[in-house]
């Protein structure tokens, strides 16, 4: 196959290996992460048209063990559980990553795969799992990978788990490390890259330490429309060019934000984000909605309550109907109240996530 690569990508193509790992595994855990400015729209394979910026949360995770044995044949072989169960819904998914990255991974024919996976967030809460779950697929083929080849650097062995899972779904690059990941270039910020996610390079106030995201579940069943579907619809879309142009001077507005834990800005930048994305999948041909009417009452009783209150509480939104409630740790107390008393009762079943910025994923020692 002739391949036109970059510089950094040919970086990540790798050897031939002579020898073989005997039978064991792997497990990395890793947490799922809530887009500030918001990525949708992409090229070739994966590379975003614009820059995103997403806390990594701590609490909502995928935790998965690559158990792996040599073997002489010469397909790809692997089965994947879930929660113990053999999930063959995902195995179309996985090949398709498989033959993606083998050109990264050469070891993947070598072996017969066990993915085990399990996710602490409920099955079917509407919280995608695929960027926490190829996050740490890629991180415990690379864990493998340095067992081939002990010499390779940590910031190698980021960048690369980050590359490939993006690979496997784009937001899932920002999901390897925290708190704050950017992907997409972006002449303001230095080491930015299409190919995978970097940390964010600048200061950042003691405001946004600790970044509490509370996930009201307002509906839990699956989306109408996937993602792959909506970031396609961008090709066509007419607002295209003006969406991409957006997000990227938003990125660049974060910036003193960020510096100067400016929350009233931050809040005007986040919730325009969020309802930027929705305005793209509303203006689509064909157009769709993932809001529900419990999404916008959700939105409106945040808003009233941070004009009653002065609070700097504020929302965002993933490709779905679930609100992300976003506000600041000294008013953590304040908020759970007002949580419980007033938003829980438009989620499914009074359902709700606490979680809060995080430093990304780890490995887990286990026997
Ligand atoms: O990674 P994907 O292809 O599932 O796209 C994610 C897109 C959003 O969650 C809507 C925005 C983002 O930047 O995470």
């Amino acid at each position: 196959m002739y391949l036109c690569l970059t510089m950094t990508e040919k970086e990540f193509l790798s050897k031939p290996y002579k020898n073989k790992l005997a039978k064991a595994h792997v497990t990395w855990q890793s947490p799922s992460n809530i887009a500030l400015v918001k990525y949708w729209g992409k090229y070739g394979e994966q590379l975003p048209k614009n820059t995103s910026i997403s806390f990594t949360l701590s609490n909502c995770h995928t935790k998965t063990s690559l158990f792996y044995e040599p073997k002489t044949s010469t397909d790809f072989e692997f089965e994947v559980f879930l929660d113990g169960k053999r999930e063959a819904g995902f195995e179309p998914k996985i090949l398709k990553f498989f033959q993606r990255i083998e050109n990264y991974i050469s070891f993947l024919r070598d072996y017969n795969f066990r993915i085990e996976t399990t996710n602490s967030f409920p099955h079917s809460s509407g919280i995608a799992s695929s960027a926490s779950g190829m996050s740490a697929l890629a991180l415990c083929l690379m864990e493998m990978e340095q067992q081939l080849n002990p010499s390779i650097a940590s910031d190698y062995f980021n960048q690369k788990a980050s590359f490939l899972a993006r690979l496997g779904s784009g937001s899932a690059c920002r999901s390897v490390e925290g708190p704050l990941i950017v992907w997409g270039k972006h002449a303001a910020i230095p080491g930015s890259s299409n190919l995978f996610g970097t940390k964010y390079p600048f200061e950042v106030h003691p405001n946004f330490d600790n970044y509490q995201d509370t996930i009201l579940l307002v509906d839990k069943g699956e989306k109408q429309v996937s993602s792959t579907v909506g970031h396609d619809l961008m090709h066509e879309h007419p607002f295209a060019e003006e969406r991409f142009a957006q997000a990227n001077s938003n990125m660049e507005k974060l910036i003193p934000v960020l510096r100067e834990g400016n929350l009233d800005a931050f809040i005007k930048i986040v919730e325009s984000e969020a309802l930027s994305l929705h305005a793209m999948m509303m203006t689509s041909m064909p157009y769709f909605i993932l809001m529900k009417p419990n999404t916008l009452e959700i939105i409106n009783r945040i808003w009233k309550y941070r004009n009653e209150t002065g609070s700097k509480v504020c929302f965002t939104l993933d490709a779905g109907a679930n609100v992300h409630v976003l506000y600041p740790e000294n008013e953590k107390e304040d908020v759970k109240k007002f949580i419980e008393n007033h938003l829980a009762h438009f989620c499914q079943n009074k359902q709700f996530i606490c979680d809060v910025s995080g430093n990304g994923a780890q490995s887990v020692i286990d026997n």
